[in-house]
């Protein structure tokens, strides 16, 4: 069977930094408190008032493309998961393919908040195993510092901006995308949203002065349901397909809080040592996590790795892929 394998990765980070020490300056926190509830110590925010999603975006399909050493122009189709569209339409995927020269490309946006880029990449991978494209790329991109509210502590110490991008190819060594498990959930949704700028609620004065247009959040409720959701999904997806934590090489898992990810290890039953961890630097970039996590670590994959690739997002949304990486990252990863 043609599987969809991931070829290249890249990924695209704003240059500001903010730590946990900036963050103590404007909102009643401390870098201990961020340390230790989440496993924070900074994340870059984009203060360009004039650069949207997309812009990160493209950097990074720009980079993927010339790591793979191909046109934009062999593109078929980009997948690109967000919940900070440049716009409401048309989609972020249209503009990114516009301003790289993807000029042969469709796509479209996909809205599974933390769970995007899982989502988009079992969706990718179906065009390709059906043998009707040859490259699709998957985008996980978020500017959550465009929907943040920078005075309430509960949600801002989290989020942070960034992008990464996979070129998926057709692979005929049985690598790349082995399975996957989705789950949605849309009554989660009432733990977290943003309540004004859709159909629902429109904006308004009276939406911008109560501040609806920001992200709402249930820190603990949201806390309980990803614990538990993505520990079991990332243990139902090995036992679906009989690997022990022995045959694990690495857990790419969503980076939004260091104890869900401790959590979901332990219930893989795999060591630290097998864990990729990057919230430390970025925070939780929403979409951008899990390809951003590859792109650090595509350094040390080897060819034939078995990665489990789980998040948990709202919707509520979650999730885990069962990939066999299929290239050796020493020689293109940074
Ligand atoms: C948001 C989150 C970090 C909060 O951590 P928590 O341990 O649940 O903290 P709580 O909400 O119980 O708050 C504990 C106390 O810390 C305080 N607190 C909250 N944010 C704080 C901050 N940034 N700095 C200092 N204190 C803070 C609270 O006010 C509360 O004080 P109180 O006990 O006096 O009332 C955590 O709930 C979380 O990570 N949730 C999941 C978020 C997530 O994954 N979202 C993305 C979707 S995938």
């Amino acid at each position: 069977m043609t599987r969809a394998a991931i070829t290249a990765i890249a990924g695209y980070l704003p240059e500001n930094i903010v730590t946990n020490f900036d963050l103590e300056k404007i909102i009643d926190t401390s870098d201990e408190w961020i340390t230790t509830r989440t496993g924070i110590k900074e994340r870059h925010l984009e203060n360009d008032p004039k650069k949207a999603t997309s812009d990160m975006a493209v950097e990074a399909v720009k980079l993927l493309c010339k790591k793979r050493g191909i046109s934009p122009e062999e593109i078929d189709m980009l997948i690109c998961g967000t919940v900070t569209p440049d716009l409401v339409f048309p989609s972020t995927s249209n503009l990114i393919c516009a301003k790289v020269g993807a000029k042969n490309a469709w796509g479209y946006d996909l809205g599974a908040a933390c769970s995007a880029f899982l989502f988009g990449l079992a969706t990718g991978a179906q065009f390709i195993e059906t043998g009707r494209y040859k490259k699709v790329v998957v985008v996980g991109a978020d500017m959550m510092s465009r929907i943040i509210d920078y005075t309430d502590r509960t949600t801002c110490v989290i989020f942070g901006d960034g992008a990464g991008a996979v070129l998926l190819e057709p692979n005929e060594e049985n690598l790349g995308v082995m399975d996957f498990i989705l789950h949605a959930d849309g009554n989660g949704m009432q733990h977290l949203h943003m309540k004004a700028g859709g159909s629902a609620m429109p904006p308004s004065h009276d939406t911008v002065n109560d501040k609806l247009h920001y992200v709402y959040q249930e820190g603990q409720a949201v806390f309980k349901h990803a614990v538990y959701n993505m520990a079991e999904v990332s243990a139902s997806i090995m036992e679906k397909n009989h690997l022990s934590p022995n045959d694990v090489t690495w857990l790419a898992a969503h980076q939004a809080n260091k104890r869900i990810i401790d959590a979901t290890s332990q219930r893989m039953g795999i060591g630290p040592e097998k864990v990729m961890m990057n919230i430390e630097r970025y925070g939780n970039t929403t979409a951008g996590t899990i390809p951003l996590l590859l792109w650090d670590y595509e350094k040390q994959l080897k060819k034939g790795d078995t990665i489990i690739l789980s998040a948990f997002g709202g919707g509520f949304t979650w999730g885990a892929v069962y990939l066999k990486w299929a290239y050796d990252g020493s020689k293109t990863g940074k």
